[in-house]
């Protein structure tokens, strides 16, 4: 999923530290047994988003869209010793599959897998975050991000994934593409938010990354 062509990226695969060996069993057993696995975040994303969590030491993640579980083990591997990841995802029948992969990574301490709709979750959340990952349903961006800003604390981190949406964003959407149409609605709900400095990077299929001021 994204926009570079498949040589460059095994060519940046081949200049990057491998994908770890739990990761590239994740990535074909996700592959081999579930359904939409182009979902799943991969190696470069995914290392992406650990080198961010490691930057950012964070206490509390939360991540909106677990599927198997990959980026939620990335994120996490940059949490501080008395760090937590809450993940949410409404499909119950991948939390068996997500969670094995999370124990065989030595994190099941680290990680909460909640099951739900994550606009019902997000609330029931008593925590104040330092990193955050949107990566669900993209009709719902800007409520997520409306939901969580305030549980955000100063300084943290907001990124959201596929914000170039396979690069529907810069043509006129279809009247009943409630997906693109909520993708544009982010992103210029992030741009005219006077409380965030953010990037879009033009990477994969496109990462939001938004810091509160
Ligand atoms: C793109 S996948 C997440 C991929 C994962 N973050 C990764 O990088 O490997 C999106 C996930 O969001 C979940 N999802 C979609 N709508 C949701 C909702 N309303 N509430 C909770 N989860 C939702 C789907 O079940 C799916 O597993």
């Amino acid at each position: 999923m994204g926009f570079i062509p498949s040589e460059i990226e095994s060519y940046a695969e081949a200049f990057s530290t491998p994908e770890p060996l739990l990761l590239k069993k994740l990535n074909r057993d996700t592959h081999a047994k579930v359904l939409r696995p182009r979902m799943l975040s991969g190696h470069l994303q995914g290392s992406l988003l650990a080198f961010i969590s490691r930057l950012s030491k964070p206490r509390r993640i939360l991540e909106v869209g677990t599927y198997t579980g990959y980026s939620a083990i990335c994120l996490a591997w940059g949490l501080n010793e008395d760090g937590l990841l809450h993940t949410i995802d409404h499909n119950p029948e991948l939390e068996d599959f997500a969670r094995k992969y999370i124990s065989d990574a030595g994190l099941k301490d680290k990680v909460v897998q909640h099951i739900g709709e994550a606009i019902e979750v997000i609330p029931t959340l008593d925590e104040i975050f330092d990193l955050v990952f949107i990566d669900a349903d993209k009709e719902n961006y800007v409520n997520y991000f409306e939901m969580i800003y305030p549980r955000l604390r100063k300084g943290g981190i907001v990124l959201a994934d596929n914000a170039l949406w396979g690069g529907k964003v810069v043509a006129k959407p279809e009247e009943n593409d409630a997906e693109t149409r909520g993708i544009i609605a982010f992103n210029e709900h992030i741009q005219r938010h006077s409380g965030v400095r953010n990037l879009l990077l033009p990477f994969r299929d496109g990462l939001m990354i938004a810091e509160k001021l």
